[in-house]
């Protein structure tokens, strides 16, 4: 199938092609999503198969205004309430017990459904023209998240109806995805609100030991995203954890001329090898903005092996270290 490319302005003409039951990239703050009328269940089952998304996998359903949500869940508990007030719109999903009228082809089988309010004025704006949609990233299954037009058209250019153009994505991670239907609030996946700013509002909030830590032989996973390999570009990514002065000291004594360095702007001009800046140092939301266009870059140079810092775990640093982790299929050398 051709592929349209629609301006910022064209949603409307994305609004019919979601209502006709087809399938249209939008752009979020956080990365872009591959969207289909939410409650069309066979629309929902073309997301899978353009990015050969395994099945058992669910679908976040996006909303632009808090009262979609009353038709999407079971119950709206209080602690959900506040936490839509304080960071709706924006890139928080929560996760509650799902109404009938949600399909399985979201669900995935599960009786819960995970909702967001995107804060990008095209998402919300595509969704006020049509209607609530399943949307997960715009990229190729395993491939890392897309947060530019142009990695949506490597990715699915030929496979889905239509692109919106809505430029580069501030946040440059998902969105955190936090569960309020399973007793205590618990981090699946952390993204944009830090498990920080949750925790001023709602008080205690756990964070899933899959955030960090590869889920051990036959363990369930609460998020099934987090069971698959993931953001993997080809090349071989390994984190380096330890100072500065001893990334720089492995880097010289290491690398070969298919080497890439994620390494800080700081560092560009000195490291001897291919290096691709993804902010200044200590700067976690930087990394986060870099992080996804950095490790595609990083297969476009040919590179075999990629290495980068280990973020902090804290802050929007969890979020980075809980994708780059997986980039590097848990590889960390300790310096
Ligand atoms: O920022 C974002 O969240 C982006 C933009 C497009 O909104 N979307 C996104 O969707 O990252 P996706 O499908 O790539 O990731 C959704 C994650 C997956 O790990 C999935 O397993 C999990 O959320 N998820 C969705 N529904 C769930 C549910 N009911 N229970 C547990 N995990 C769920
Ligand atoms: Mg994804």
């Amino acid at each position: 199938m051709d592929t349209l490319i629609l301006g910022a302005d064209e949603v409307e003409k994305a609004a019919q092609i979601i209502k006709n039951g087809g399938l249209v990239a939008m752009p979020t703050e956080t990365v872009y999503g591959l969207a289909a009328d939410a409650l069309n269940g066979n629309a929902v089952a073309n997301i899978f198969k353009a990015k050969g998304r395994p099945m058992d996998n669910p679908l976040i359903v996006h909303i632009s205004d808090i009262s979609q949500i009353t038709g999407l869940v079971r119950e709206f508990p209080e602690n959900a309430r506040r936490l839509a007030e304080k960071f709706w719109p924006g890139p928080l999903t929560i996760i509650l017990p799902k109404s009938d009228n949600i399909p399985d082809e979201v669900s995935a089988g599960l009786d819960t459904v995970a909702v967001r309010f995107p804060s990008h004025p095209v998402a919300k704006a595509l969704i006020g023209a049509s209607c609530p949609l399943a949307a997960p990233s715009a990229n190729l299954s395993g491939s890392p998240s897309p947060t530019t037009l142009r990695h949506v058209i490597d990715d699915m250019n030929g496979r889905i109806d239509a692109i919106i153009d809505g430029g580069d994505c501030a946040v440059g991670v998902e969105s955190t995805v936090i569960t309020l239907a399973e007793g205590k609030p618990r981090i699946l996946r952390p993204g944009g609100i830090t498990a920080e700013q949750i925790r001023s509002v709602i008080g205690e909030t756990d964070i899933d030991a899959a955030v960090t830590a590869p889920l051990a032989d036959g363990q369930k996973a609460s998020s099934p995203g987090m069971k698959y390999k993931h953001y993997s570009p080809k090349a071989e990514v390994i984190l380096l954890d330890g100072s500065d002065d001893d990334f720089a000291e492995y880097i010289r004594n290491e690398y070969d001329d298919k080497t890439a360095v994620l390494c800080y702007n700081e560092e560009k001009d000195v490291l001897p090898c291919m290096c691709i800046p993804v902010g200044a140092k200590n700067d976690d939301s930087a990394y986060a903005y870099h992080l996804f266009a950095a490790l595609r870059e990083a297969d476009e140079r040919k590179c075999s092996r990629v290495y980068a810092h280990c973020p902090k775990k804290e802050g929007i640093g969890l979020a980075v270290y809980n994708r780059i982790i997986r980039a590097a299929g848990f590889k960390v050398i300790k310096l």
